[in-house]
């Protein structure tokens, strides 16, 4: 299998990058080949502006919307984009791993949907079958996240309410919308306090995940 690792943490010497590195290894030991985006090691810039398109088709005003179609028609991105679309058509599997950040993707996993998921590459634009036609049909994804809460502020009836609702945005709006099958989201809970123990619980948790897809 092929796995694009979307990775978003700016620490090398975080728990998030030893989640990576505990997938990283893990992949190889199941013999798949994997690329990773380390969206701040690359310094990915998140902002959807003038910049994403080679050659612009309407000048006297700015709509993201149709560039990124026209873009799609013309192999009109700026290369950065074109980079992690090359990587998206080689995956079977996307894997976006992130810290949690106001119940979402940190700022900058969000700029690289904005600009990379665009319509006509990744979703089927104005149609009421979007998710039945999705453009990435027959790719699989997940998410893996950690929340500096506890479960039971994320559990139904808790403080923030049901983490995987929650998350649906993404899940379903965005992954599903582009007809990627997805798997069950990954959370570690309370990931900011774990002690040494309960840290390596976790990254076995996370190693069985990854042997077992
Ligand atoms: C800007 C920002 C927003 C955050 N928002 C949330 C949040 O909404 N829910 C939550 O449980 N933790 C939140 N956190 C805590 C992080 O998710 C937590 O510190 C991280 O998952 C711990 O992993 P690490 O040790 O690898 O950094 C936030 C942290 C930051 C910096």
């Amino acid at each position: 299998m092929n796995v694009l690792y979307v990775y978003a943490h700016q620490e090398p010497k975080s728990f998030n990058s030893s989640m990576k590195d505990t997938a990283l290894e893990a992949f190889e030991e199941r013999g798949d080949s994997v690329k990773v985006s380390d969206l701040y090691a690359m310094n990915f810039d998140p902002v959807l502006d003038e910049n994403d398109f080679k050659n612009r088709k309407y000048t006297d005003i700015f709509n993201p919307f149709l560039e990124q179609l026209h873009a799609n028609k013309t192999d009109g991105f700026a290369p950065d984009i074109k980079a992690e679309m090359d990587k998206i058509n080689w995956a079977d599997m996307l894997i976006f791993q992130f810290p949690i950040y106001f119940t979402g993707f940190p700022a900058i996993m969000k700029g690289w949907i904005d600009r990379v998921f665009s319509p006509g590459f990744a979703f089927n634009p104005l149609t009421q079958s979007a998710y039945e036609t999705g453009l990435l049909k027959g790719k699989k994804s997940m998410l893996v996240t950690t929340a500096g809460a506890d479960k039971d502020w994320y559990s139904k009836g808790g403080m923030h309410g049901d983490i995987h609702e929650l998350l649906k945005s993404i899940t379903h709006c965005t992954l599903e919308f582009t007809g990627l099958e997805v798997l069950p989201t990954h959370v570690v809970y309370g990931a900011s306090n774990l002690s040494e123990d309960d840290a390596k619980k976790e990254l076995e948790r996370y190693r069985e995940l990854i042997l077992s897809l």
